[in-house]
């Protein structure tokens, strides 16, 4: 029988204060280090809330003494005693409870606990392996969990910004069919319906549409999306949405009603005004100056276009680009003029990572260009090009012509990768540049398949005057699809919606659907349209992203409090884990074993 746990805590662990000096408290938590100073034992004793120092003197109680010796990192005590004045010159500035510790007077010990693999401390130097095997050691660090205790706040915002703004949370089922958003599904077998599967959801996008079928005007759910698709930094397959379904709004009103939400966000749990409306940046013109639809603006090094210049000149990898309908960019690398030819060497290398063919420099000195490849040039051609490009003096003046999508998106990864190397913009700068991106294309070419893909899903609404175009040119019907974008990363994405039934037939037609698929894929959703459906649009933003953000966290893992690995495994649980043989066969599925 623990006494003192019956007697319950009087503080936790980050409470007390000199005003406390001479009460009696009890407290429990988790043990630091044990260390012994001439006969006394001091024990940093930490929960959730902070970091008490507790003394076992063998004159105050001496059985507790003898407990005190035996305790080890990470077990679990409860701790009764008297607070005390630290003495002269031993006051801790960096700690809240500093100015005090705890004479114990009595010490039960609740748990006790294995050598840890790793040290609990913030700046843990263990791998991130082990650390996401003993998840819950890794938890224990003040500044991991403080992400979770900020999201928890940051979840909380939003329901009330919501509530207030009379959205309606319903929750959407998680056994489905499978919602189009561009990546695998993950699938479920049903035991009862042999050989049929139920999808996870990579989004409520179908339910949410059609709540507004059904009248609730104003809907959310904070909710967890699956997506089985390569992972990155900033991508896990299962993460959370903070999904929004309005009726009857213009997208200005939209915009602003999310505009609002996010400042209310970013105020209160990250103590940082924002400006709002944020600026809109049309898809062509976030392409053209950035090479990325999800532009960081925070620093220069724009884009630029240089097709007419470079098709003129005599070099004749540009050239022929050109002729084949490639587009020529240029970019400044601010003060690069210095780089060693290895370190040019390095960035052509990276840049035929990226997928061009190659890249071409030329350094800007007090001299004019100085390059291997300015013969190739005619005069006032390099002059030409860098004034676009915005080139100085000293600057290094980056070149890469390609097909269209290709030089803007290796040069828009190497603004990004040089920008953070020259400290330009880092994830921890406190500046949040926010915009919108609109105008998207509704369809994009797959070259390889010979088919339209929907850019952004298949139920986003084209622009009403270029719906014609579905017969003539889809490849360039525009859509009212919006993406949110701060510092470079896409915190939200959606769009208004088609409400009629014959504009959806339409458009699974342009992504080479027949009739037959639309119906047995979408048959149920087609039907819900044609019951009175209101003009409705949406969005979701990705809670995770925001959060890390918020808290300046390298990784997605850091936000997400039992995260996948790259490779979509649970290294704490072992998940994806074989199952038996017997349980396949209930589901009808282990023919495919053996
Ligand atoms: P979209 O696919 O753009 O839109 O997703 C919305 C937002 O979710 C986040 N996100 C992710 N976060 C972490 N890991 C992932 N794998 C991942 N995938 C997406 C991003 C993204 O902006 N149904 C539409 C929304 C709508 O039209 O209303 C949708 O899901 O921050």
């Amino acid at each position: 029988m623990n006494e003192l746990l019956e007697k319950g805590r009087t503080h936790d662990c980050g409470a007390l204060r000199a005003s406390e000096v001479g009460a009696e408290v009890v407290l429990m938590g988790w043990a630091g280090s044990n260390r012994d100073h001439g006969g006394l034992i001091f024990i940093d004793l930490r929960d959730r809330y902070g970091v008490t120092q507790v003394v076992a003197d063998p004159s105050y109680d001496e059985a507790a003494h003898a407990l005190a010796e035996r305790v080890r990192g990470e077990w679990v005590l409860a701790v009764q005693g008297v607070v005390i004045e630290r003495p002269e010159g031993m006051a801790n500035p960096n700690l809240d409870t500093g100015e005090i510790e705890v004479r114990i007077t009595k010490l039960e010990i609740l748990s006790e606990a294995r050598t840890p693999p790793f040290e609990i401390e913030d700046d843990s130097d263990a791998g991130e392996a082990l650390r996401l095997q003993y998840r819950y050691l890794d938890l224990r660090r003040s500044a991991l969990r403080e992400n979770f205790i900020r999201r928890h706040q940051a979840t909380q915002v939003i329901r009330n910004f919501l509530t207030e703004n009379h959205f309606v949370d319903v929750e959407t089922p998680m056994l489905t069919r499978s919602t189009p958003e561009g990546a695998r599904d993950y699938l479920v077998p049903s035991r009862l319906a042999r050989g049929s599967f139920f999808a996870l959801p990579q989004s409520p996008q179908m339910f949410k549409q059609i709540l507004m079928v059904a009248g609730f005007d104003r809907y959310y759910q904070i909710v967890k999306c699956f997506r089985d698709e390569d992972l990155r930094a900033d991508r896990q397959p299962e993460f959370t949405q903070i999904d929004v379904e309005c009726s009857f709004l213009n997208r200005d009103t939209f915009f602003g009603l999310m505009e609002g939400l996010v400042a209310r966000i970013w105020k209160e749990v990250g103590g940082v005004e924002i400006e709002t409306p944020f600026e809109r940046l049309p898809y062509a013109e976030a392409i053209a100056q950035y090479g990325t639809d999800r532009p960081d603006r925070r620093f220069g090094m724009k884009l630029a276009t240089i097709t007419d210049v470079a098709g003129a000149s005599e070099f004749k990898v540009f050239k022929g680009a050109v002729e084949k309908g490639g587009v020529a960019r240029a970019m400044a690398g601010p003060g690069m003029a210095s780089a060693s030819r290895k370190e040019i060497d390095d960035i052509i290398a990276r840049a035929q990572e990226l997928g061009a063919g190659g890249l071409a420099w030329a350094k800007r000195t007090e001299n004019g260009y100085e390059s291997n490849i300015t013969k190739f040039f005619l005069d006032g051609q390099l002059e030409e090009i860098g004034a676009r490009a915005g080139v100085e003096v000293g600057d290094l003046l980056m070149m890469v012509a390609d097909a269209p999508a290709v030089s803007a998106s290796v040069l828009g990864h190497l603004r990004e990768e040089i920008g953070a190397r020259l400290g330009l913009a880092s994830r921890d700068d406190a500046k949040f540049d926010f915009c919108w991106v609109v105008d998207f294309p509704l369809l994009e070419y797959d070259e390889a398949e010979k088919r339209f893909h929907a850019l952004h899903h298949p139920f986003t609404a084209p622009v009403p005057e270029d719906a014609p175009l579905f017969d003539s040119d889809p490849g360039a019907i525009r859509s009212q699809a919006y993406d949110m974008v701060v510092n470079g990363n896409e915190i939200g994405g959606g769009s208004q919606r088609i409400h009629r039934r014959d504009v959806q037939q339409k458009m699974f037609a342009a992504l080479d659907m027949d009739e037959e698929e639309a119906q047995r894929r979408f048959g149920f959703f087609m039907e819900a349209l044609e019951f009175g459906t209101p003009p409705h649009g949406g969005i979701a933003f990705g809670l995770d992203r925001i959060m890390m953000l918020l808290t300046g966290a390298p990784s997605i893992r850091d936000v997400i409090a039992f995260p996948k690995t790259q490779k979509a495994t649970c290294l704490m649980t072992g998940a994806p884990a074989s199952v038996e043989r017997l349980q396949l066969r209930e589901l009808g599925i282990d023919g495919a074993y053996r």
